[in-house]
């Protein structure tokens, strides 16, 4: 016989052939992305599984803890666009999937070509990331929307037709599920039609290189012993706030980025030029090191910290406690050796 049907053993073997060249495909995408993300091999690997097998996903986690970043680099090395969409009440569908220019439509009528792509439009005939943020402050009217682009890949908009996604078009939402204000509950037929990938805060040794990465110092800007001691107490000083019981929700580690550079102006302002030793009593050079911080962290944290609603202090009260425990009860700690 000269044409056969494939066996069903050709079959699989085309299969096993094409999943190895996506592996392969995929391996080479996470060893570039892993040089614009400092740690979270594991997160990566799975956000990629995800995205690459077609998936849709919601990312959960606290503010600052790399979702945004993430997304950012892979899209970055795929050469995909990415569509950001803040979630919020005023997010309507017509918002999402766009709408004729009025203006036009007063001289022309309604027509294909007045009509302005929404972000979802967009993202479905680039093939790009729709990437929600905030998913859980969008209307439920807008999230349900969103479903049957996710569940068909196309969509029918009115006055224009039919529009059928790209291969690479994603849904990427993201949200923070701690948080209460202005948030509603996702329906189950919204969570049913997403992969979910939950980060949390990344140790200290990676958020010491988020900080030395972000708020790289000149060697001109402070002294290099200096601004090493600065970045480690930004980073415990920061650390510290999430785990204050007065807290509700501690600062991410844009605080630590943000109280590294605020201290290092506020030193070359004021001259000081290295931390002192290890305890503050007799130390002038250690006092004044550790009275900048305070600022610093004043001006970096305490717009960041959310205090529970019971408790009857202030977030520079809080951030004093921490300063004084870090300072003063624990001077050991404040600088190694
Ligand atoms: N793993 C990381 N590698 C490099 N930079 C990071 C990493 N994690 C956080 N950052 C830096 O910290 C800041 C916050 O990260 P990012 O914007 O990704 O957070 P997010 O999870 O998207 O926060 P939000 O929920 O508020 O949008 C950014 O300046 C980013 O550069
Ligand atoms: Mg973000």
């Amino acid at each position: 016989m000269a044409t056969a049907a494939p066996s069903g053993g050709d079959i699989r073997a085309d299969a096993a052939v094409h999943l190895r060249g996506r592996v392969r495909e995929i391996a080479r995408t996470r060893a570039r992305v892993a040089r614009r993300v400092v740690g979270r091999e594991h997160e990566l690997d799975l956000i990629l599984a995800a995205v690459a097998a077609g998936r849709d996903l919601l990312l959960e986690g606290p503010p600052g803890a790399s979702k945004s970043t993430l997304l950012r680099a892979i899209a970055a090395e795929w050469g995909i666009p990415v569509l950001f969409v803040e979630g919020n009440v005023d997010l309507t569908p017509a918002k999402l999937i766009g709408h004729h220019d009025p203006a036009r439509v007063l001289q022309e009528g309604y027509r294909v070509d007045n009509f302005v792509d929404g972000p979802l439009v967009k993202a479905m005939r680039l093939g790009g990331f729709l990437y929600i943020e905030e998913f859980n402050r969008a209307p439920d009217d807008t999230r349900n929307a969103l479903l049957t682009a996710m569940a068909e890949r196309e969509i029918e908009i009115p006055r224009v037709g039919h529009l059928s996604a790209a291969s690479t078009f994603r849904v990427v939402a993201t949200m923070n599920p701690h948080d209460n204000v202005g948030t509603t509950r996702l329906s189950s037929s919204v969570t049913d039609r997403f992969n979910r990938v939950a980060v949390t805060y990344q140790d200290a040794a990676d958020e010491l290189r988020i900080v030395a990465l972000r708020a790289p110092l000149a060697d001109g800007d402070l002294p290099a012993e200096l601004a090493r001691a600065l970045r480690a107490d930004a980073v415990d000083l920061t650390r510290a706030t999430r785990a204050h019981p007065d807290v509700r929700q501690g600062s991410s580690v844009r605080g630590a980025i943000d109280l590294t550079l605020v201290g290092a102006n506020l030193m070359a302002m004021r001259g000081v030029s290295e931390a002192g030793g290890a305890r503050l009593d007799h130390d002038p050079a250690r006092q004044s090191y550790a009275a900048t911080v305070l600022d610093a962290m004043t001006v970096a944290l305490s717009g960041r910290i959310h205090l529970d609603e019971a408790v009857q202090t202030t977030p520079e009260a809080v951030l004093r406690e921490i300063w004084e425990d870090h300072f003063l009860l624990n001077p050991a700690a404040a600088k190694p050796g």
